[in-house]
């Protein structure tokens, strides 16, 4: 079992979730159905590919079985995930034989990773297309109509979509979701990222400025900013001669300004702690959210950053993944022990308060029982606020495939992953009971899940928050809430 406690951006609730919007170019009579799976940064990636389509004029619709395009935007991050796309695709053989004219395309990341060996294995399958590559869906989908299977998977080390103004699918108008960067350099023994996304590269900072400002234009109220290491952000102006201008000197002088949103005067290369700033100064209702930290890269400035700014959350997700320094040696993390716990003192002194979560993988290669404890202790250490837990899982072609044997019994990993479920329970439970009797800024998402008589909504600190609806305030006000009571995932309380 992976538990999962969820939030916005690791919500596995959303898993498989189809995606719907209007078509937004001349309408070409074609539906197309897309569902996605992983991280926060696939649905984004979905957002794109139907802004993509959507200038073709297809339209989306939520049913499968009505779709002339079927879209599978998918994830190896773990064995699992992978099984659950290939049991999903058989559920669309149905379809496809009633409508043989259906195109079914399977996108992401396990497409980048078994690439045409997709064809075939699946039969059913029309397209395979890698994150690098929607640009050429187009003439994928025509491909595909003239009656070629069609592959493209060419990773790129330039393309971050960031003139593609991503439409915004399922949307509550409020909270979205913005790409600051894609890919990964840090090649983590255990992860398929780097392989299935490709080499690092980092967004023009004045598209993601410009994109959160026509955001909150339209009404949205908070941003979550995405990156698979969003520590390592860096942007720098492309030199004047490389530019559109015609490199006189006023050009030059045209800098980007961390500060300011004109992006005049100050620095030219941006970095994480410039980009939330430059984002933070949209608008002091906007929120601003971020995943993934890094702990090897997450710096002071970056955390006295969201420390100067109401508006950004006090929240960091910094996956320690295991407290054991030898572990995180093999593991490639390039950070030990104390050094994590070092950032977590940094956070606690700098952003007092601050909620903390974090991913942790148990039974890793060769990881002993003492080990293992030293993972439960850092839980004791941090008292993380969330946690998203899982077993290891030995996926092909990572280093730790290469280097090491999987060699902890399956029953060890299970063991071992309750364990640590059942402190985190503990501890998320801990954190909760602390905020009784404090008053929460709640940014109102909408009706509860459960009740149409109740708002939810979240904490600065990213906690969901129920309280009985108001006729005075809407979705995408905020509102203060005294929590009154908690379950061991959600704040209760009422407007005050
Ligand atoms: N970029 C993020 C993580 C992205 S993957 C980071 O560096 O933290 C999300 C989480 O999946 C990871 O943090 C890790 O805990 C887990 N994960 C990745 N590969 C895994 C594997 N092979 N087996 C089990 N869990 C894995
Ligand atoms: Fe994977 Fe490590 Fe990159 Fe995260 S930082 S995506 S865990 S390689
Ligand atoms: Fe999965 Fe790819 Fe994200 S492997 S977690 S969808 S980057």
């Amino acid at each position: 079992m992976d538990l999962l406690i969820p939030d916005k951006v690791h919500d596995e609730s959303r898993q498989g979730e189809a995606l719907i919007l209007e078509p937004v170019g001349k309408n070409n009579g074609r539906k197309l159905y897309i569902e996605s799976y992983g991280c926060a940064m696939n649905f984004s990636d979905s957002e794109i590919v139907a802004s993509i389509l959507a200038e073709k004029g297809f339209e989306t619709t939520s049913d499968f079985n009505n779709a002339d395009v079927v879209f599978i935007n998918t994830c190896s991050i773990r064995e699992n995930a992978e099984v659950r796309v290939r049991n999903r695709l058989k559920e669309f053989a149905g379809a496809k034989f009633r409508n043989p004219g259906m195109v079914v395309g399977v996108l992401g990341c396990m497409a980048e990773r078994l690439k045409a060996k997709f064809l075939e294995e699946e039969k059913l399958v029309d397209v395979v297309v890698g994150p690098d590559a929607y640009r050429d869906l187009p003439n994928l989908i025509d491909q595909v109509d003239s009656g070629q299977r069609a592959v493209n998977v060419l990773l790129s080390r330039e393309e971050t979509y960031a003139d593609i103004s991503p439409v915004r699918l399922n949307s509550n108008g409020i909270n979205a979701f913005v790409s600051i960067m894609r890919g990964c350099d840090n090649m983590c023994s255990f992860c398929v990222v780097p392989f299935t996304r490709g080499r690092e590269r980092s967004r023009d900072a004045h598209s993601v400025v410009a994109e959160c400002k026509d955001l909150f234009d339209k009404g949205y109220r908070e941003v979550t900013l995405l990156g698979q290491n969003v520590d390592s952000y860096k942007w720098s102006r492309p030199h004047p001669a490389l530019s559109e201008g015609d490199g006189s000197e006023e050009d030059a002088g045209n800098k980007v300004s961390p500060a300011g949103g004109d992006f005049e005067g100050a620095a030219a290369v941006v970095n994480f702690a410039n980009l939330l700033e430059m984002v933070a100064l949209v608008s002091p209702e906007l929120r601003v959210r971020f995943s993934t930290s890094h702990p090897k890269d997450i710096t002071d400035e970056v955390l006295h950053t969201i420390a100067k700014y109401d508006n950004i959350c006090n929240y960091i997700h910094l996956p320690v993944q295991s407290g054991n320094s030898r572990i995180l040696d093999i593991m490639n993390r390039t950070y030990d022990r104390e050094w994590y716990m070092n950032r977590i003192d940094a956070i606690r002194r700098i952003i007092p308060g601050c909620a903390v979560s974090t991913d942790v993988i148990t039974g890793f290669c060769t990881e002993t029982e003492e080990e293992h404890n030293d993972t439960v202790t850092m839980m004791d250490y941090v008292k993380y606020d969330f946690a998203y837990m899982f077993k290891y899982s030995e996926r092909p072609g990572t280093l730790a495939a290469k280097r090491y044997a999987d060699d902890i019994p399956e029953e060890v990993k299970q063991r071992r992953l309750a364990q640590i479920v059942a402190k985190q329970q503990e501890y998320s439970f801990y954190r909760m009971q602390a905020r009784i009797g404090k008053v929460e800024k709640v940014l109102i998402e909408g009706f509860s899940k459960k009740s149409d008589k109740d708002y939810c909504g979240r904490s600065d600190q990213n906690a969901m928050v129920i309280f009985p609806v108001s006729e005075d305030y809407k979705p995408g006000q905020y509102v203060n809430v005294l929590v009154e009571r908690t379950t061991s995932a959600t704040l209760i309380g009422k407007i005050v």
